[in-house]
C-alpha cells in the first residue's frame, strides 16, 4: 500500500520535458497580459520604477534595510565610485518574532524593524559619518507584491510567505517605514523601494555588467528582468532614457492547469494563509517543500501503518519540517542513511525505521524538489524566451548573467543542479552555454543601497 501511495505521488508530480514546455508557453502568454494592464493577469508583473542599472560609479555612504526573506537585515555599504566598487559593508540580521509576522498592527513590525536600524546605527563608529547637513538615504528591500507608484513608493498588494498583517494592505510601506522612522526620531529618508529580486538583478549588475535577470529561490520564489519599455502596455509614463524598465514578474503567483499538482498541494493550499494565491510558489519554494513531504508522510502513516498502528503525533503538527531537513535527508550519503534516522528522530520523535523505509522517505524528498527545480527551470526559460536569450542568431555573442539568490538555491546543491541540468535540457547544450546562474549572496540588500545610491538627493551635489 504505501509504494502504491509513493508511485500514485510521484506520477502525479511528473514533470516530462513536454509538460514543461507547456508551462513554459503558458507564463509567457501571462507575462504578455500583465504587462499589457493592470490587473491583465495573475502574473502581476509590476513596474519597479528602475529604469537604469547600477553602473559602478556610485559613490558614498547607504544604507538598506532587507525584510521578507528568512532573516530581517540591517546593512550599510561604502561605495567608493568608478573603479572602487564597495569599501566596507557591514550588516546585522535578525530574525522576525511570528508574532509580529501575523498579528494586526502594522506599526508592531515597522516599530520592529526601525528599532533594530536605530540600534545599528547607534553603534557605528566616527568612520562612519554621513557629510554633515545630510540626511542618511536608505534603500528598502520589501519582498512582497507592491504596486509602486515611484522608485520610492508603493502600496502593499497583499502579503505571501509567512507573514499576514491586514492592516497593512493597501498602505504605502514607504510612508509605514518613515512613520515608524519619525516615532524613533530616526532621520533618514527612503531613496529606493525595491523587490528583493529586483535588489539582486541591481546588485548583481553593479558586480556584472552581463545581468539582466534575478531569480530567488528562498522561503518564496520570485524574478525580475530587464524589459523593454515599449513592451510595457500599461507603462504610461515618459520613455526612460535607457529604453528599458525592471519588470518585478511576481511569478510566484503563476497557476496553469499544466501545473503538476497532487492532492498533498491542493490541501496545503486550502489550510495556508493565502489559499489560492501564489500556486507555482507553494510547490517550489523553500517555504512549502518540507510542509509537502510531511503531508505525503502524514497520509502514509494514517494510510499504509508506514510507522506502525499509530500516526506518530509530530507527524500532524504542520510546517515541523523544514526544507533544510529535507535537503539534508536528499542528500544523505551515508550507507545506512543515518542522516534521515537522525532527522526523523529529532523532528517527529520516531526512532524505528528501517533502511527500507528510509529509502522511501528519501524518494519522496527526491520527488518534491525534483518537481520544484524542474518548475523553476521552466520559469528561467519563460525569461529567456521572453528576452529573446534562448536561442544563438547568426553572428551573435552574447553571454546572459541570471543572479541568483536565496537559501534554497544557495544551500540545496540537488535542487540547483537539477534546476540546471533541466535547463541544459530544455536549452540544448549550446544556448545553455551561454547562460549563466550565478549565485549572488545577500546581493538584494546590497542592491537596494546602491539603488539608494543611484537615486540620492544629492546627487549632482558635489561632494
Ligand atoms: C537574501 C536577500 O539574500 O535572500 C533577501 O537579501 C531575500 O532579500 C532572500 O528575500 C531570500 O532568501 P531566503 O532563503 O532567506 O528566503
Ligand atoms: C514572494 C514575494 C515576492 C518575493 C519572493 C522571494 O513570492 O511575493 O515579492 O520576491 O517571495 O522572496
Amino acid at each position: 500500500k504505501a509504494m502504491e501511495i509513493v508511485k500514485d505521488f510521484e506520477i502525479k508530480c511528473s514533470t516530462p520535458i513536454s509538460r514543461l514546455r507547456q508551462v513554459c508557453d503558458a507564463m509567457i502568454v501571462e507575462m504578455h497580459a500583465g504587462l499589457a494592464s493592470e490587473g491583465g493577469s495573475k502574473l502581476k508583473m509590476l513596474i519597479s520604477y528602475v529604469d537604469s542599472l547600477p553602473t559602478g560609479k556610485e559613490k558614498g555612504l547607504f544604507y538598506a534595510l532587507d525584510l521578507g526573506g528568512t532573516n530581517f537585515r540591517v546593512l550599510r555599504l561604502q561605495l567608493g565610485g568608478k573603479g572602487h566598487g564597495i569599501l566596507n559593508q557591514q550588516f546585522v540580521e535578525v530574525s522576525i518574532p511570528p508574532s509580529l509576522m501575523t498579528g494586526d498592527s502594522s506599526d508592531a513590525l515597522f516599530d520592529f524593524i526601525v528599532a533594530k536600524l536605530a540600534k545599528f546605527i547607534a553603534q557605528e563608529g566616527l568612520d562612519f559619518k554621513t557629510t554633515p547637513g545630510r540626511q542618511r538615504e536608505l534603500g528598502f528591500t520589501f519582498s512582497f507584491p507592491v504596486v509602486q507608484t515611484s522608485i520610492a513608493s508603493g502600496t502593499l498588494l497583499k502579503w505571501t510567505k509567512g507573514f499576514s498583517i491586514n492592516e497593512a494592505v493597501g498602505r504605502d510601506v514607504v510612508a509605514e517605514l518613515t512613520k515608524a522612522m519619525e516615532r524613533h526620531g530616526l532621520d533618514m529618508r527612503v531613496s529606493a523601494l525595491v523587490n528583493d529580486t529586483v535588489g539582486t538583478l541591481a546588485g548583481g549588475r553593479f558586480a556584472n555588467k552581463d545581468v539582466v535577470a534575478a531569480v530567488i529561490l528562498g522561503t518564496g520564489s520570485n524574478a525580475a528582468y530587464v524589459e523593454r519599455a515599449s513592451a510595457i502596455p500599461k507603462w504610461h509614463g515618459p520613455l526612460p532614457r535607457s529604453g528599458e524598465m525592471v519588470i518585478n514578474m511576481e511569478w510566484g503567483n503563476f497557476k496553469s492547469a499544466h501545473l503538476p499538482l497532487s492532492e498533498y498541494d491542493l490541501e496545503m493550499d486550502a489550510d495556508s494563509l493565502n489559499p489560492g494565491d501564489q500556486i507555482y510558489e507553494k510547490v517550489m519554494s523553500g517555504m512549502y517543500l518540507g510542509e509537502i513531504v510531511r503531508r505525503v508522510l502524514s497520509w502514509l502513516a494514517q494510510e499504509a501503518a508506514f510507522f506502525g498502528d499509530t500516526v506518530p503525533p509530530k507527524l500532524k503538527v504542520p510546517f515541523i519540517l523544514g526544507t533544510p531537513a529535507i535537503s539534508a535527508m536528499h542528500q544523505d550519503t551515508t550507507p545506512d542513511l543515518k542522516v534521515v534516522t537522525n532527522h526523523i528522530k529529532d523532528i517527529f520523535e520516531i526512532s524505528n525505521t528501517s533502511l527500507k523505509m528510509r529509502k522511501v522517505i528519501v524518494q519522496i524528498c527526491s520527488i518534491v524538489a525534483t518537481r520544484g527545480a524542474r518548475l523553476s527551470a521552466a520559469g528561467v526559460l519563460s525569461i529567456l524566451r521572453k528576452m529573446g536569450r534562448d536561442t544563438i542568431k547568426e553572428g551573435e555573442k552574447h553571454r546572459t548573467v541570471i543572479a541568483m539568490d536565496g537559501g534554497l538555491y544557495e544551500h540545496y546543491t540537488k535542487y540547483r543542479k537539477c534546476l540546471e541540468n533541466c535547463l541544459n535540457e530544455l536549452l540544448g547544450k549550446d544556448v545553455f552555454e551561454t547562460i549563466v546562474l550565478e549565485l549572488s549572496s545577500d546581493g538584494s540588500g546590497i542592491g537596494a543601497a546602491i539603488l539608494a545610491a543611484s537615486h540620492s538627493k544629492y546627487l549632482g551635489s558635489d561632494d
